[in-house]
């Protein structure tokens, strides 16, 4: 079930560029919606039980909810979190190679976050100072969007996945790109400590 989630789970990405010629969802159509709908159609799912079609099918519309609801049955709770996390992992070295191109450049390319080497906003600090996940929508520039991958890491479910982000050296090269103000510099500090601890499995003090 989490291999079939992981393949379809962007599905929706092949309609949504082919009719909108963009992919970003504020200004088109929800893709993972678009996913679920367009799976649906194409009966790739029948070997299944209807079960576990159903399954796959809730956990692909739920890929990129900013948070999972509530009280989901067990299995789907799980299936989509392991979707959720196999996509975050995914998606890290495709914004750090984005974001290396654009710092050339101006701003993030489908985001329309206006690019300011200096800029970022301290609500969004103050928020994974917190450790809560800010929501995009609160990015007001490309340093916040940076921002809100590296708080990514507080909203992840697994130890391997968590084992993996470090061992891949993600957040040295994300917050690498930040400006070295003193606020940033111990942010990183922290975040990068909160990721050392959850790799080891570790219980946090935000946990307990
Ligand atoms: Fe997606």
């Amino acid at each position: 079930m989490c291999e079939l989630a992981a393949l379809y789970h962007d599905l929706g990405r092949f309609p949504q560029y082919s009719r909108y010629k963009t992919m970003s969802d504020a200004i088109s159509v929800n893709h993972a919606l678009l996913s679920f709908k367009t799976l649906r159609k194409t009966k790739r799912l029948k070997g299944l039980s209807p079960k576990n079609r159903r399954l796959v099918l809730r956990a692909v519309f739920m890929h990129n909810r900013p948070e999972l609801p509530q009280g989901l049955p067990p299995d789907l709770d799980y299936l989509a979190r392991v979707l959720r996390d196999a996509d975050k992992l995914d998606i890290m070295p495709v914004v750090i190679g984005m974001l290396k191109k654009a710092e050339n450049n101006h701003g993030i390319p489908y985001l329309n976050l206006p690019s300011d080497p200096q800029k970022y906003s301290p609500h969004v600090i103050e928020l994974l100072r917190q450790r809560k996940r800010p929501h995009i929508s609160q990015a007001h520039w490309s340093n916040d969007y940076v921002l809100f991958i590296c708080g990514w890491i507080y909203d992840m479910n697994f130890q391997a996945t968590w084992r993996l982000v470090a061992k891949r050296g993600f957040l040295g090269v994300l917050f690498s790109m930040l400006p070295q103000t003193p606020d940033l510099l111990s942010l990183g500090e922290q975040i990068t400590g909160d990721l050392a601890l959850l790799a080891q499995g570790e219980k946090t003090p935000w946990e307990t």
